[in-house]
Formats: structure tokens, sequence, C-alpha cells
């Protein structure tokens, strides 16, 4: 199991930490997020896309549930899953075909699936330790993205 931490000062500086990350993550990965309301998890979605060579824009998906950013070097679906309780909620929201289209899936509030997700899921836990700071953690368990 792998693990990485970074502390960032701006959100700028969570989305060029996000794009870096964006540059290692294989086919296939799911990105869970952790973290409370306003802890950056849209903004570290939106520095991942345009690392991954996404040019368009990244908007939280509250209520759509997913968007799909495709185009760069790996599609990316991107899931808000706030409102999502329970497993025909889920299904509805297609989370299950995703799955299995080879891209990226980012799911924010994916403590509301914790059951649901894959066991080679990359864990993305954004702490806010003041106003403009944030700790970033990853963790990586065996499977996929293991070296
Ligand atoms: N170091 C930082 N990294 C990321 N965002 C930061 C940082 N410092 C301040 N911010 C601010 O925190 C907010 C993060 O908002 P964002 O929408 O990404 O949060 P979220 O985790 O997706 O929230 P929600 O649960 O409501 O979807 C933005 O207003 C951003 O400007
Ligand atoms: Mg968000």
């Amino acid at each position: 199991m792998g693990k990485q931490t970074v502390v960032t000062h701006s959100r700028l500086e969570t989305e060029s930490f996000a794009a870096e990350f964006a540059k290692t993550v294989s086919p296939g990965t799911v990105i869970a997020f952790e973290g409370d309301l306003g802890a950056g998890k849209t903004c570290f979605t939106s520095g991942f896309a345009k690392g991954m060579g996404y040019l368009g824009e990244v908007n939280s998906p509250t209520f759509a549930i997913v968007n799909e950013y495709i185009g760069g070097r790996l599609d990316i679906y991107h899931f808000d899953m706030y409102r999502v309780e329970g497993w025909d909620d889920l299904y509805t929201t297609g989370y299950f075909e995703y799955l299995e289209m080879g891209g990226v899936l980012m799911v924010e509030w994916s403590e509301n699936i914790a059951s649901a997700l894959p066991e080679d899921t990359v864990k993305v836990t954004i702490e806010t330790l003041s106003e403009n700071e944030r700790r970033i953690t990853i963790t990586v368990t065996e499977g996929r993205n293991s070296v």
C-alpha cells in the first residue's frame, strides 16, 4: 500500500498537484474522495482533468450526478454521490456501466457508496487545515496503480 501526502496553500497549488498525479493514473482507476463540504474535491478534479489533457470546463456534478470529460489521455467520469442513497439510486446513475468503460472514475462523497467501490480504489482524502491550507493524502492499495 502506497501513500503520498502534500499540504497545499491555494486552489492553484491543489490543481497543479492533481494535474501531476493525473499523469500517473492507469485506465480503469476509481478515485474516491473523502473530505467535507468545500474541502477541494471539485478543485482537485479540475486540475486532474487538465493534467489528463482535457481542455473543457470542470463543474460540480451536484445535480447531474455525473459529468463526462472526454478527449484527454483517459476519459474521466466525475460523480457527486452526495444525494445518492442505496443501491437503487446507484444503479440509476449508471455507475456500474461507467466502471466497465476503461476511463477514470472520480467520486465525490464516495462515503455514500463505500460498499460499491472496487478493492483497488485509490483514496484521496482532503483535510481543511485553515482557510487556504489543505492536506491531501493519496492512498493506493495493491492493484492497478501500484508498482
Ligand atoms: N489549498 C486549497 N486547495 C483547494 N481549494 C482551496 C484551497 N484553499 C482554498 N480553497 C477553496 O476551497 C474551495 C474548494 O471548493 P470545491 O468545490 O473544490 O470543494 P468540494 O470539496 O468539491 O465541495 P463539495 O463537497 O461542496 O462538492 C474553493 O472555494 C477553493 O477556492
Ligand atoms: Mg464538489
